[in-house]
């Protein structure tokens, strides 16, 4: 941990109390908006929070907002950092620790995505499945004492994409599921590259998420990841991706994202854990 984790994490507990946070969200381009019904909500502007992000993207807001919802106390990062803004494969990774810091135990990532897949058309919901970590930066590279040997079998957390998914039905939003591949940006793919991606089982291209899953599966975080598709692959379907397409259909996709996410939080877990037995299974 840094000392822009710890400082953060004081600068934090400063403000919100005892308080310990049970789910964590990060709002993606253009969805700030998908965060509905904080209940007395305190809003703590990046700037003040050493190590979170402070590059301006169009479309990312920049703050941090913590309060309760249905119950639960939850954080909304509305804005993340990127790779492409960087360089820093391990940019998100204050955040992250100062959030598990803080109690967090679910964090959902969100994203605005390209579809490589026909029947993924602009503005579905995707919850993420898996990933392909095509760049090949890892961020737990340089991770101490073997403490980068994360698995990263259900790095998708089964429980929370059960939940998912029965929040899409009782919220009548139709999710879907898919793979996401992770490029670098920020220029978009080339028609090339998204035919590689199709070819290799992805169902989505992004510029982000991927990192952020890693290092939380580090601090041992559950993850689960909502993709909406903003627009198809470069050269597929007609697809020529732009960041000003990616913002305007992300704002609109907002609408049942929010539905969706007030929906999970009403969600239960399930009584039984992440495997049925084997002899359930043959
Ligand atoms: N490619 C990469 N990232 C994206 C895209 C895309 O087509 N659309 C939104 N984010």
């Amino acid at each position: 941990m840094t000392s822009a984790t710890e400082t953060s994490v004081q600068i934090i507990q400063s403000r919100i109390g005892a308080m310990t946070l049970d789910y964590a969200f990060v709002l993606g381009t253009g969805l700030g908006s998908a965060m509905d019904g904080v209940e007395n909500p305190i809003v703590i502007p990046y700037e003040d929070l050493p190590g979170f992000p402070q590059g301006d993207v169009s479309g990312h807001d920049g703050k941090l907002v913590i309060g309760t919802q249905d119950g639960a106390s939850v954080a909304y990062m509305l804005g993340r950092s990127h790779y492409y803004e960087t360089g820093d494969v391990r940019t998100m990774a204050v955040p992250l620790e100062t959030l598990a810091m803080l109690g967090v135990q679910n964090l959902v990532l969100t994203n605005a995505a390209g579809s490589v897949k026909a029947d993924l058309y602009p503005r579905s919901l995707v919850l993420l499945t898996d990933h392909i970590n095509f760049n090949g930066p890892n961020p737990l590279v340089g991770a101490v004492s073997d403490g980068g040997f994360v698995s990263m079998s259900d790095a998708y957390d089964p429980r929370l994409m059960r939940r998912f998914k029965r929040a899409s039905v009782g919220a009548g939003v139709s999710l879907h599921e898919g793979v996401y591949m992770w490029f670098t940006g920020p220029s978009f793919e080339t028609p090339a590259e998204v035919k590689m991606a199709r070819t290799l089982g992805a169902d989505l291209v992004g510029m982000s998420t991927v990192p952020e899953v890693i290092i939380a599966r580090r601090l041992g975080l559950r993850v689960a990841a909502i993709s909406i598709v903003t627009n198809f692959g470069a050269g597929f379907q007609g697809g020529n991706p732009s960041h000003a397409e990616t913002r305007e259909i992300a704002m609109q996709g907002a609408i049942s994202l929010r539905r969706l996410l007030r929906a999970f939080l009403k969600t239960k877990e399930d009584a039984w854990g992440i495997k049925q037995p084997s002899a359930l299974l043959r």
